[in-house]
């Protein structure tokens, strides 16, 4: 260990780049939906990862299966088979409208993977037909592909040049879309709801009318779920709560409960343009990753889980409604599903944040004044009336 420096937070930013704006805080341990810091205080976790942990800490099917696939093999190359993967796999297909599945290691890179299946599917039509609308506000991920396609500027400072033919229209605004669109567009993507840039929602009728302009088009539409997937809004796929299908899909976050992991998935018509040798990933559908995924899914699927994201999301989304009405001058919107809620602010959320987590709560910013709460999935009433009165608490310190 370094003598001059001893605690995590010092050697940490004395040896890892300065990517990330941290807070004081150096996490220790979980058990359940708290997370304990290393000098052993106690923190309701609402943020899991950001959407990421949700089954919580310490499930034990979860463990259990992990270290069972440890125990058997902890990898082995996409040019065998594995089990693990091909199970995940089957999942996925036989509970979605998709046929196909690439599995990757990220949210971004599940992005990368469909721009370029986009890309192959528009060439293949027409040579120049590789233009990609994407959203304004939209987060897609770090890589220059995801960056570019990521509708913020202030993301992509310094970066150029960009990925080229990436346009942007503007978020439930369908003439705007319509205004992009020409013989070399290949697809459109964009988030269910926007996470990153607010907990924004997509009108429904938005989503059901992009999805006829990409159909009169021959066009595919692509929506990012890295964070809406797997449970997070009260469906195993937001798309779900639209009745509107994309014909790809971006998935990472909540797949496998906190072990690296992507999925892109395709229907037929698009999934046939990527051939052996096309894309491809050392760690993509690693088996471990998989064994966690195949517990996810089942607790998903078999269980009831999503029963429980859709009542306890309207109960905390309630709970939060009661606050707006309360205290008018902070809250000034309350929105999102199942266990994806946005509280969108009139004063910087950071303080809020700050305040929460010095009384035991932990929650995260979206966009500019947005507090998020996207707790794992497993969380009860008890938890939620614990993190509101919390909030609570610190609405009224603020207020005075
Ligand atoms: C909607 C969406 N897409 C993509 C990403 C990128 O995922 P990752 O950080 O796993 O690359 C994120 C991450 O927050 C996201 O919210």
């Amino acid at each position: 260990m370094n003598k001059l420096l001893s605690s995590t937070k010092e050697l940490s930013d004395k040896y890892i780049m300065n990517t990330y704006k941290r807070l004081p805080l150096v996490i220790e341990k979980g058990e359940g939906v708290y997370l304990f810091d290393e000098d052993g205080n106690k923190f309701l976790d609402f943020v899991a990862g950001i959407a990421v942990n949700c089954l919580g800490y310490g499930n034990k099917k979860f463990i259990e299966a992990v270290s069972s696939q440890l125990e058997l093999f902890n990898h082995c190359s996409n040019i065998y088979y594995n089990k693990p993967q091909t199970d995940v796999a089957e999942i996925l297909v036989e509970n979605s409208c998709f046929d196909k599945v690439f599995f990757c290691n990220s949210g971004a890179e599940s992005i990368e993977a469909a721009l370029k299946l986009c890309r192959k599917f528009g060439n293949s039509k027409k040579e120049g037909c590789n233009e990609i609308i994407t959203m304004k506000n939209s987060f897609h991920g770090r890589t220059l592909g995801a960056i570019t396609a990521t509708g913020q500027e202030k993301y992509q400072k310094g970066l150029d040049p960009l990925l080229p033919n990436i346009f942007y229209g503007e978020y439930n605004n369908l003439e705007s879309i319509k205004a992009l669109i020409n013989e070399n567009t290949c697809a459109i993507l964009m988030e269910v709801i926007q996470g990153e840039g607010g907990v924004i929602p997509a009108d429904k009728e938005f989503l059901e009318q992009v999805r006829t302009l990409c159909d009169e088009n021959d066009i595919l539409l692509v929506f990012d779920e890295v964070q809406t997937g797997i449970g997070r809004t009260g469906k195993l796929f937001a798309y779900e709560n639209y009745n509107v299908e994309p014909d790809i899909i971006c998935l990472a976050k909540g797949l496998a409960n906190g072990i690296p992991v992507g999925a892109m998935m395709a229907k037929e018509k698009a999934a046939k343009y990527f051939s052996p040798g096309d894309h491809a990933s050392t760690f993509g559908g690693n088996p471990i990753a998989m064994s966690g995924a195949k517990v996810v899914l089942d607790e998903i699927i078999n269980q009831k889980l999503l029963q429980n994201v859709r009542q306890v999301g309207d109960y905390l989304k309630a709970e939060l409604k009661v606050l707006k009405i309360k205290y008018p001058d902070i809250i000034q919107d309350v929105r999102g599903l199942g266990l994806m809620l946005g509280v969108e602010c009139s004063i910087s959320p950071s303080e809020i944040i700050s305040e929460c987590q010095k009384n035991g709560l932990l929650l995260i910013g979206a966009g500019h004044n947005v507090i998020r709460f996207v707790p794992p999935l497993v969380i009860s009433k008890a938890d939620v009336d614990e993190a509101v009165s919390v909030f609570e608490k610190v609405l009224m310190k603020i207020n005075k």
